[in-house]
């Protein structure tokens, strides 16, 4: 695990990916004080280990905040206290998979939540689960979840959704982009810190996505992704998709 410093209060938590494994993960925390708001917990493994290192800088996780509720995101909880307060989408329940032993406060999509220096606030961006949401950190940083993923290296990594969800995560990555912004953070892969970089990561995303769906799922891998600019990895997931 590294540890980075984004800005004042602001650490990232980075994970490569382990041997085998398509990605690692990227955990961000905001502090207030002694208190801790973790975005996403990974699996067990690493909200462990996060824990131990809060807890060794004479800090402590108060919350959890979630861009969505997929294993790879919650399963950490279970390594944490119940106590802890647990934001997410109102649409978890239809991701969740296994009972969790936090309660979960739906966040505001109109009113945003603060935390110490940090005034957050919510957007539904549904697609690649329900309960994806955007989370924008001062009107400086937005994180944008599993709306784009890569490896710990940046390298792409193609979108993940069901068959029935790819207008909505289209119309998502659109949103995305429209939104305009400079400073994006991923929960897989490096922090996207340019204008140029998010738009052509969200181009390519939108350029699969709509070969997809404008073959009714029919086309070849060649076809899906005939106007890529980047070279994904995870060419499983086409193949999946394909099945649904
Ligand atoms: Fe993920």
């Amino acid at each position: 695990m590294i540890i980075d410093t984004v800005d004042s209060n602001f650490l990232n938590f980075r994970f490569p990916e382990k041997e085998g494994f398509l990605y690692g993960f990227n955990l961000y925390a905001l502090v207030n004080g002694t208190d801790v708001l973790l975005i996403d917990t990974a699996f067990r493994t690493q909200a462990r280990q996060v824990k131990e290192a809060l807890t060794s800088k004479g800090l402590q996780l108060t919350h959890v905040l979630l861009t969505h509720f997929h294993p790879d995101h919650v399963a950490g909880l279970a390594a944490l206290a119940p106590e802890i307060t647990v934001l997410g989408s109102q649409e978890y329940t239809r991701t969740l998979t296994k009972d969790i032993k936090q309660t979960v406060t739906p966040v505001s999509f109109s009113g945003g939540f603060s935390f110490g220096e940090f005034d957050l606030s919510f957007t539904p961006a549904p697609g690649h689960s329900p309960c994806s949401i955007l989370i924008d950190i001062n009107g400086n940083y937005l994180h944008a979840g599993d709306n784009l993923m890569s490896r710990y290296d940046g390298k792409a990594i193609l979108p993940w959704v069901e068959y029935h969800e790819i207008a909505g995560h289209i119309s998502s990555l659109e949103l995305l982009k429209a939104m305009n912004r400079g400073k994006v953070l991923l929960g897989h892969g490096p922090a996207l810190l340019n204008s140029r970089d998010i738009n052509l990561a969200i181009d390519d995303r939108l350029s699969y996505l709509r070969s997809v769906l404008n073959s009714s799922g029919k086309c070849s891998w060649e076809e899906a992704i005939h106007g890529c600019s980047c070279e994904f990895t995870g060419k499983e997931f086409f193949e999946q998709l394909k099945r649904d």
